[in-house]
């Protein structure tokens, strides 16, 4: 059955590109993003593998570890990894699993027979400290992810985390967020000292707390 929100990110052990990992030690105390690519030497994945390369200092920031998948062995994955470097103009600093039996595939369900019956499709995983599943995303093997949005999905995961807000449409760090329907109008004072300004009943807004 597909993983749902709030189910915990099953465990595996798998060699990757740095050696070999059990997911859920490698993920350690802080976050994760575990994102699945159709196949080995395939342009758009080598585009989001740069892509990641680059902006990999944006996860750290956010104790968020990165790690990619794609259903080829590991001698594959190097290979390509030059390719990714020289035409990309970066250099990977993060691992790929090997999954060439598909294990890791059938586990996070990442292969859509009626899509593609061999190769996975685009899954993104965010997982949280307690290893629970905090956002599945699924795009198909033509469009390449955007992957400022999954920083800004982390954002928001790691701001309602500690504060009783949800963040609007389009919303961007350091932007208001919205009070949570489940705090009353009289705790707002305590939970949010900044203040709330108050569309309706169930629309309050109030500063970004943790700015
Ligand atoms: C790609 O990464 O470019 C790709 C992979 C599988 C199908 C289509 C595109």
């Amino acid at each position: 059955m597909a993983l749902r929100l709030g189910d915990e990110a099953p465990n595996f052990d798998a060699v990757t590109t740095e050696g070999v990992v059990n997911f859920h030690e490698w993920i350690g105390s802080g976050w994760a993003v575990l994102f699945s690519h159709p196949k080995d030497y395939t342009p758009v994945c080598t585009t989001e593998l740069g892509t990641v390369a680059k902006i990999k200092g944006e996860f750290d920031k956010r104790n968020c570890k990165v790690i990619a998948i794609s259903v080829d062995a590991a001698e594959s994955h190097h290979g390509w990894i030059c390719d990714i470097n020289e035409t990309q103009g970066t250099q990977m600093n993060f691992p790929i699993i090997a999954d060439p039996d598909r294990k890791v595939a059938d586990l996070y369900d990442m292969i859509h027979p009626n899509a593609d019956d061999t190769f996975t499709v685009r899954s993104v995983f965010v997982v949280g400290p307690d290893k629970k599943v905090k956002l599945t995303i699924t795009y198909p093997a033509s469009t390449g992810r955007n992957f400022l949005e999954i920083l800004r999905v982390i954002d928001s995961l790691q701001l309602s985390a500690k504060h009783k807000v949800a963040t609007p449409a389009n919303w961007e760090d350091g932007q208001d967020c919205i009070i949570s329907p489940a705090v009353k109008d009289e705790e707002v004072p305590t939970l949010f000292p900044k203040g709330m300004r108050k569309v309706k009943p169930y629309l309050r807004y109030t500063p970004q707390p943790n700015k």
